[in-house]
C-alpha cells in the first residue's frame, strides 16, 4: 500500500482522464466545476485502500472510487442548496454561482453518472456493488432528512443525532471501504469488518466536521464558519451544551437557537461561548478520539497485513487532526 498523497494523486490522475464538459454546457460545466474544486478525496482513497488491503489493484477499484466521489459531490451540491451555504472548498457553491435549478439538475445528473461508473464491473460484481450503492444512497437521503427535521426541534436525543450522522455520512465512508474490499474479492466476513471500521471512522469524521463548523479557522476552513449555528443544526456540540450547561446557559442556548437574525455574527459568538463554557467543546474532542479508537479496535480484528493496517490507521489519525 501507499501513502495518502499517492492515493489522492492516483485518483486525481484517473479523474483527469474523464471528460466531463460537453453540451449542454449549462448542465455539465457545474459538474466539472464541483468535481475539480478539490476536496480531500477521502472516500475514493478509502475505496482504493479497501481494495489494496485485500490484494486488489488500484485500477480495479477506480470505477468504484469514481462512483463514490461523484455521488459525494452530488450530495454536496444538493446539501449546499438545503443548507443555504454560500461557500464550498473555499469557492462559491454551485447554486450561488449558477442558480438553484442548475444545482438540482446538475446534481441529478451526477447521481446518474455515479451509477454509470459501476457499469464497468462484470455482472455479478456489478449487481452486488449496485445493491450496496443503492442502500447507501437511500440511507444518505434518510440522514439528510433527519438533519433537516432536527432544525425545527428544540431538543434532539444524542442517539437520534448518532443515527442521523451514521446515515448522512458514515455509511458512505463505510460503503467506500467495503466496495473496495468487494472489488478485491475479500470474504464476506472481511467486507463486514471493513464496513464496521468505516462506520466508526465516519461517525468520528462527522463529529469532527460539526466541531470544525463552529471552531474552524475561517481563513482555511473553506466553508462558512458558524453555518450550522446559523441553521440551528442540532449537532453534538448543541446537544452536549444543553446537557452539560448551567440552567442559565441552557436557557440562553435555547433562546439563541429559536432565532434566525439577519446578521448572525453575535449569535455565532454567543453560541460558541456556551459551547466552550459548558464543556461541550472539550467533550466533543474526546468523542472524536473515542470513535476513532472504536474504528481502530475493529481494524485489529481484520485479516489485513500489519503494514496495510498501519496505512488505514494513519488515515484515521490524519482525519482527526485535519483542519478542513
Ligand atoms: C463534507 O465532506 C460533507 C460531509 C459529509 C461532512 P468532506 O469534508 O469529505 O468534503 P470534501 O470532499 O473534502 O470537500
Ligand atoms: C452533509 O453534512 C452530509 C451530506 C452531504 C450528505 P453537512 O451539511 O454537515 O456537510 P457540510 O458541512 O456542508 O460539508
Ligand atoms: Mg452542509
Ligand atoms: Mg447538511
Ligand atoms: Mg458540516
Amino acid at each position: 500500500m501507499q501513502t495518502l498523497a499517492q492515493y489522492q494523486d492516483a485518483f486525481l490522475a484517473h479523474l483527469e482522464t474523464k471528460k466531463i464538459s460537453k453540451d449542454p454546457l449549462n448542465l455539465y460545466t457545474p459538474i466539472d466545476y464541483i468535481m475539480k474544486l478539490g476536496g480531500k478525496r477521502l472516500r475514493p482513497v478509502l475505496a482504493l485502500m479497501g481494495c489494496e488491503a485485500y490484494g486488489g489493484t488500484l485500477q480495479q477499484a477506480m470505477p468504484v472510487a469514481t462512483a463514490i466521489e461523484i455521488f459525494h459531490n452530488f450530495s454536496l451540491v444538493h446539501d449546499d442548496i438545503m443548507d443555504k451555504a454560500p461557500l464550498r472548498r473555499g469557492a462559491v457553491t454551485v447554486h450561488e454561482k449558477w442558480d438553484i435549478n442548475t444545482g438540482i439538475l446538475s446534481g441529478d445528473a451526477m447521481l446518474i453518472m455515479a451509477y454509470q461508473s459501476l457499469e464497468e464491473y462484470e455482472p455479478s460484481l456489478y449487481k452486488a456493488l449496485n445493491q450496496l450503492f443503492s442502500k447507501t444512497a437511500l440511507e444518505v437521503c434518510e440522514g439528510q432528512q433527519w438533519d433537516v427535521d432536527f432544525e425545527q426541534m428544540d431538543q434532539v436525543p444524542e442517539a437520534a443525532y448518532l443515527k442521523m450522522i451514521s446515515q448522512k455520512t458514515a455509511v458512505l465512508v463505510a460503503g467506500a471501504l467495503k466496495m473496495g474490499a468487494m472489488v478485491a474479492g475479500a470474504s464476506l466476513a472481511e467486507q463486514e469488518k471493513m464496513y464496521a471500521f468505516g462506520l466508526q471512522l465516519g461517525i468520528a469524521f462527522q463529529v469532527q466536521d460539526d466541531y470544525l463548523d463552529a471552531f474552524g479557522d475561517p481563513k482555511t476552513f473553506g466553508k462558512t464558519v458558524g453555518g450550522d449555528i446559523i441553521n440551528n443544526k442540532k449537532t453534538l456540540l448543541f446537544i452536549k451544551a444543553l446537557e452539560m450547561g448551567t440552567t442559565a446557559e441552557q436557557k440562553a442556548l435555547t433562546d439563541l437557537f429559536s432565532l434566525s437574525p439577519k446578521d448572525p455574527t453575535s449569535k455565532i459568538t454567543a453560541v460558541k461561548d456556551i459551547f466552550n463554557s459548558s464543556g461541550a467543546a472539550t467533550h466533543i474532542r474526546a468523542q472524536i478520539a473515542h470513535y476513532t479508537q472504536e474504528a481502530f479496535s475493529v481494524l485489529e480484528t481484520m485479516e489485513v497485513s500489519e503494514p496495510n493496517k498501519a496505512v488505514l490507521k494513519d488515515f484515521g489519525l490524519w482525519l482527526m487532526k485535519r483542519s478542513v
